[in-house]
């Protein structure tokens, strides 16, 4: 029996993605033109990478061009990898791929692996015929094969991907994934190659955070959606807030370190604060000063009578305040070290004892000033590597209580003249599978065929790379970025290893500049705006503007070349 769908989904299935003219009707013909040698991030570190990827290091850029000869004469084999979060416009990478790869020889199949990398590891896999893809299309979510956070790391993994890989006699493999899944997908092109394997790796930059950006690559897929269900729930929030009049709202905002999300969406809603994590590390503050800054924010608005407000918390932010950082890196040793004594224990509050009789003098301070709830979390909720995941630490509700006690000492004194409630909200969830806008859906569809080209051109440990992203798509280039060259060394778990280093939020560039231009405005004012619902439908400038991140960046890089 056939899915009901909603009537927008039956709408959206028709819709047909807008690419470049190069990835379009003639991608079964297009070329590839060597653009020059791409500079690695990090200089020093440049042997060490050579040494480690001997193979697929020094690689030039490429961009796309209109070709004449068929690009191949053979049906190509592709498998395709969902890695990590969900991010709105994975199942267009998908299509897309699909469709190029039919394109390119009308005999070619896909391959999707199930829940991620582990479908590689276990060879569970489905093929995707075009029946298959269909429904899936223009719609959100990884439904249509999964995803998972496991990676390919050890000698053993990286065999039995081979054997995987070899068994089905792939010709490409495409990782859609952030800033680790595309390190793997730079440790797995260099291991196929060396090991004789004939299949190409190509990654594709996908992750609401929006920090895999840099080298040739402009913005990870998923963020414009994601913003933008986000920046609808906030400026509706502001609304509430506003009309009511009575309720402060503490909203964190998802992004696991980065705070582009919460950038972002402050730009669009304009709210009274607007927290961000790279500022309050790099100004190396305390807890205690971001909730005094917070706190005096709402003392300012009740003296104006407005007893109301917004405020956005970057999920990140209890990793870059410099002194939880170090709380956090400690209280990670300690569980690592004593997991199992402290598991053993029945009561939480013997389990927070025994940690914090372990903890230096400083790191006892932090977690003692931290309320009951924020020292739990702190303890419990760990990843498979032994982290902290921020995601499930109430960050929000953290700064809400620091500035409630403030407030309460206020009111003691009589320096408030007014009231404070307040309310928090976690949005993360509600924007990773949301029906990618048509930017998104554009997006998305362009980086799908342009990695089934490069699989066709067989070049491997490239990462797709749409351009000029501000622009129309007609005027989008297409362009694969080295790996290699996006990778840096950093210790971790002791050992030095190659990464793709998360881009963060950049204090010196315009999109925080603009926002850090205004906040002072937007504090005690009500400058308020209400993005409202994503558009499908309409006129271009509501359903077809990129994000203000995309915006500005473009606006700072014409004035740089203006100049
Ligand atoms: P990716 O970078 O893998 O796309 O995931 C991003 C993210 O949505 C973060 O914003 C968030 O902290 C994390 O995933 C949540 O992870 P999980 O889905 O495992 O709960």
């Amino acid at each position: 029996m056939s899915r009901r769908v909603s009537p927008l989904e039956s709408e959206r299935a028709d819709y047909r993605p807008r690419v470049p003219a190069v990835l379009g009707a003639g991608i079964g013909t297009v070329a590839v033109r060597e653009g020059g040698t791409p500079v690695p991030p990090v200089a020093s570190d440049d042997d060490e990478i050579r040494a480690r990827f001997p193979t697929t290091h020094g690689r030039p850029a490429v961009e796309l061009a209109a070709g004449r000869d068929r690009v191949a004469a053979d049906p190509l084999r592709v498998g395709v990898v969902l890695s990590g979060g969900q991010a709105p416009g994975g199942h267009n990478v998908i299509a897309g791929l699909a469709d190029a790869l039919r394109a390119i020889h009308a005999g070619s199949r896909l391959f999707g692996f199930l829940r991620g990398p582990n479908g590689i590891l276990t060879n569970r896999h489905d093929e995707l015929t075009a029946e298959r893809v269909g429904p899936f299309r223009n719609t959100g979510g990884f439904d249509m094969i999964g995803s998972g956070r496991d990676k390919i790391e050890s000698d053993e993994q990286l065999a039995k991907s081979l054997e995987v890989c070899r068994g089905l006699d792939l010709d490409g493999l495409v990782v859609v994934g952030g800033d680790d899944s595309n390190t793997n997908a730079a440790v797995l092109s260099e291991y196929f190659a060396t090991h004789g394997q004939k299949t190409v790796v190509v990654g594709v930059p996908k992750t609401i955070d929006g920090d895999l950006k840099g080298g040739g690559i402009e913005a990870s897929f998923g963020f414009d959606t994601a913003t933008r269900v986000y920046g609808e729930l906030i400026g509706n929030i502001c609304r509430d807030a506003r009309s009511a009049g009575k309720y402060w709202h503490f909203i964190r905002l998802m992004g696991r370190s980065a705070s582009h999300v919460t950038v972002e969406c402050a730009l669009r809603t304009q709210v009274n604060v607007a927290l961000v994590a790279e500022e309050a590390e790099q100004r190396g503050w305390t807890l205690d000063h971001v909730a005094d800054s917070v706190a005096d924010v709402v003392r300012r608005r009740a003296a104006a009578g407005r007893n109301y407000g917004v405020c956005l918390v970057p999920e990140g932010l209890i990793e870059f305040i410099p002194e939880m950082r170090g709380l956090i890196s400690e209280l990670n040793r300690i569980l690592t070290a004593e997991g199992e004594a402290v598991e053993r224990l029945d009561s939480a509050d013997d389990k927070r004892a025994l940690v914090a009789s372990k903890l230096s003098q400083a790191g006892a301070k932090v977690f003692g000033s931290l309320p009951v709830l924020i020292q739990r979390q702190l303890l419990i909720d760990r990843d498979a590597h032994g982290n902290v995941q921020v995601s499930k630490i109430e960050t929000e509700s953290l700064i809400l209580s620091e500035v409630a006690e403030r407030v309460e000492a206020w009111n003691a004194s009589g320096e408030f003249a007014g009231k404070f409630s307040a309310m928090c909200h976690f949005f993360g969830y509600e924007g990773r599978c949301a029906p990618p806008s048509n930017f998104d859906a554009d997006y998305t569809y362009a980086l799908g065929r342009l990695a089934a080209a490069l699989v066709a051109h067989r070049r491997t440990g490239y990462v797709c790379a749409i351009q000029n992203l501000a622009a129309p798509p007609d005027e989008w280039r297409a362009a694969g970025v080295p790996l290699t060259s996006l990778l840096a060394i950093e210790t971790r778990k002791g050992r030095r290893t190659p990464v793709i280093r998360k881009a963060l939020v950049r204090l010196d560039a315009e999109p925080f500049l603009s926002f850090a231009r205004e906040r002072e405005r937007w504090q005690v004012d009500d400058e308020f705006m209400y993005p409202g619902p994503i558009q499908y439908f309409g006129p271009p400038e509501v359903c077809s503007v990129p994000t203000r991140t995309l915006e500005l960046e473009r606006a700072a890089s014409a004035s740089t070349r203006g100049r």
